[in-house]
């Protein structure tokens, strides 16, 4: 980690005249930025035509930068395809869950398993790493641009349809072991051959579960090896650091998956945005931080991504002002540009960089703040970041160390209970923030976020694994390894990889079964003897386990055996609170 957090700003000189270039870089430096990304939209003006190279106007964009001092994070430009590209390989579009394409017209639209287009993306990532690859200005890359936003991991194409049951084919070599493991003779949907198998999509009832979790599964992989592909030719071409913007709340492929092949994580934080797009907060929580945001699902996903990062994350986007695309666009409350920016840097992020430098007066971002105001004139998050510059030259980050709790996060556990939610209300991701929460309120301030394949626990008080699809062996050695304490539950370990229920039930270990599961409506939750109600999910038990906690009713909720504790129910409020103040 640099000792010294610094700033920077997303830049598009393709948007403006060149004439302004020089200024903008001046007023840059001046405002004391750093950084400055370019190129990730602009692959229409890099090759107007195909195999026409125009890229005379980024050379100099680039030395105009470098020049003001500036350090330039470098793009591919792969997450917006050309006109042109799109007439070469018409079928390259993805295609939504009613089988329609989406169309040219906006962004993203790309299918991951299009062969062809990943080899042009392949293309660009050389020419442009054989160009600037040894820059010394150019001191990071990043690959495409938010994997999965606008709901574009999951596609069902025939190219998809094709790569799938390659994908199939790979991972059971023969039809035979994959009825078994699926179970296909439920409802006689037993297959003869790979290319039988079309994807999960437009079926009369809920198609099975193992077919859609490994289509989950493969669409993951997907966005792993597009992503792999252009890592692959530039790391021949630079030594500069790789990375991408992730988003807030995407969970559709396996962010530590593709987090491995990178060198930094960084992800794009509109706080405001995400409190009205994609949060699941009531209304009176919404209108009281309607200008502040969610500060808890920010702080989750700086730790998240500092752990997708092994260590090493940015804040990419930093929300200026309002933004143009929730429900609701406030402006931040006077005072929140400097506070997100300074919590991402107590949480150890390296860099934060807002999104974007001028508001532009064109295309479908007009009514988006930058740090300048379309009349070139500074905003208030411009004067706010000024400010800011100069005092964080005497910022001191918090004392760092491991944090001494963690909650393990795991992509296919979203997936899994996405396929078979069981309850409505039963979301996985909101499971992990409620008890990252209630973490927070006993004082956490930094907790760790742990892939499910994590090998040692460290020496950390206590590890948390809620809704966790599948047992991985390390898991359970690193469960074995450790000392502190070990809450599981609810529904941990209640599937086996292939989406069957475990011989000896959840959560499979020792001494404990879930012998049913009885979820609630939202107006019947049970009370428990302590204080408080669990709601949505509730498991009836058969144990050895002590029992520390019962509903009214006398069913056990809470049991423990040695350091291990289970919870056989999702808790409210008031319930985690008492739960969590022994940790
Ligand atoms: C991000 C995206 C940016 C811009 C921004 C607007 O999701 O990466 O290109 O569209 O949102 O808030």
């Amino acid at each position: 980690m640099t000792a010294k957090p610094e700033l920077g700003v997303c830049y598009y000189p393709e948007h403006w005249r060149e004439s302004q270039w020089e200024d903008d870089a001046r007023r840059m430096a001046e405002m004391g930025l750093s950084w400055v990304r370019i190129g990730e939209f602009a692959w229409s003006r890099m090759e107007s035509e195909p195999g026409h190279l125009t890229l005379d106007w980024l050379d100099r964009a680039i030395e105009t930068l470098a020049k003001a001092g500036l350090k330039i994070v470098m793009c591919t430009p792969t997450a917006t395809p050309p006109r042109w590209m799109v007439d070469k390989y018409p079928d390259m579009l993805a295609w939504d869950k009613d089988g329609h394409a989406r169309k040219f017209g906006s962004r993203r639209h790309y299918d991951f398993s299009h062969i062809g287009y990943r080899k042009e993306c392949e293309r660009i990532a050389r020419i442009l790493g054989e160009r600037y690859g040894q820059h010394s200005a150019i001191q990071a890359w990043q690959i495409d641009n938010e994997y999965g936003c606008h709901d574009t991991t999951l596609s069902y194409s025939p190219m998809a349809r094709e790569a799938f049951q390659l994908w199939l084919s790979r991972k059971y070599q023969n039809i035979d072991a994959l009825n078994r493991r699926w179970g296909t003779v439920f409802w006689s949907m037993e297959y003869n051959r790979f290319d039988q198998i079309d994807l999960p999509n437009l079926t009369v009832t809920e198609p099975h579960p193992a077919h859609v979790m490994d289509f989950r599964r493969f669409a993951s992989d997907q966005v792993v090896a597009f992503n792999k592909a252009q890592i692959d030719v530039l790391r021949e071409l630079t030594e500069a650091d790789l990375l991408h913007n992730y988003m807030g709340r995407i969970t559709d492929f396996d962010h530590f998956t593709v987090g491995a092949d990178l060198d930094i994580a960084t992800w794009d934080s509109y706080p405001l945005g995400f409190l009205e797009d994609r949060s699941d907060r009531d209304e009176a929580y919404r209108r009281e931080y309607a200008r502040e945001g969610d500060a808890d699902f920010q702080a989750f996903h700086h730790d998240l991504y500092r752990a997708v990062g092994r260590g090493r994350w940015w804040v990419m986007e930093q929300q200026p002002g309002p933004v143009n695309w929730a429900p609701h666009n406030p402006a931040p409350k006077t005072g929140q540009i400097r506070q997100w920016t300074l919590d991402a840097f107590d949480h150890g992020a390296e860099v934060v960089s807002y999104f974007r430098w001028r508001q532009l007066p064109f295309g479908q971002e007009q009514n988006h703040a930058g740090l300048l105001r379309p009349d070139g004139e500074y905003s208030e998050a411009g004067h706010a970041v000024r400010a800011l510059a100069t005092e964080l030259e005497t910022y001191q980050r918090p004392k760092g160390g491991g944090a001494e709790i963690a909650i393990v996060f795991d992509y296919p556990s979203q997936w899994a209970w996405e396929v078979q939610p069981q309850d409505k209300n039963f979301d996985y991701f909101r499971l992990v923030l409620d008890i990252y929460t209630g973490l927070r309120k006993q004082g956490y301030t930094r907790i760790d976020i742990l892939p499910s394949d994590t090998v040692d626990f460290g020496n950390r008080n206590a590890v948390f694994i809620p809704g966790l699809f599948a047992w991985s062996d390390s898991l359970k050695a690193a469960m074995q390894n450790f000392e502190g304490e070990i809450v599981i539950g609810p529904r941990t370990g209640s599937r086996t990889e292939d989406f069957q229920i475990p011989h000896r039930l959840a959560p499979n270990l020792d001494g404990i079964k879930v012998t049913a599961i009885d979820t609630l409506r939202e107006d019947t939750p049970l009370t428990l003897s302590q204080g408080g109600t669990i709601q949505i999910w509730s498991e009836i038990l058969e144990t050895s386990w002590r029992v520390i906690e019962t509903t009214e009713q006398g069913r056990p909720v809470i049991v423990r055996s040695g350091n291990l504790h289970y919870w056989a129910g999702w808790p409210d409020e008031a319930a985690l609170e008492l739960w969590l103040s022994e940790f």
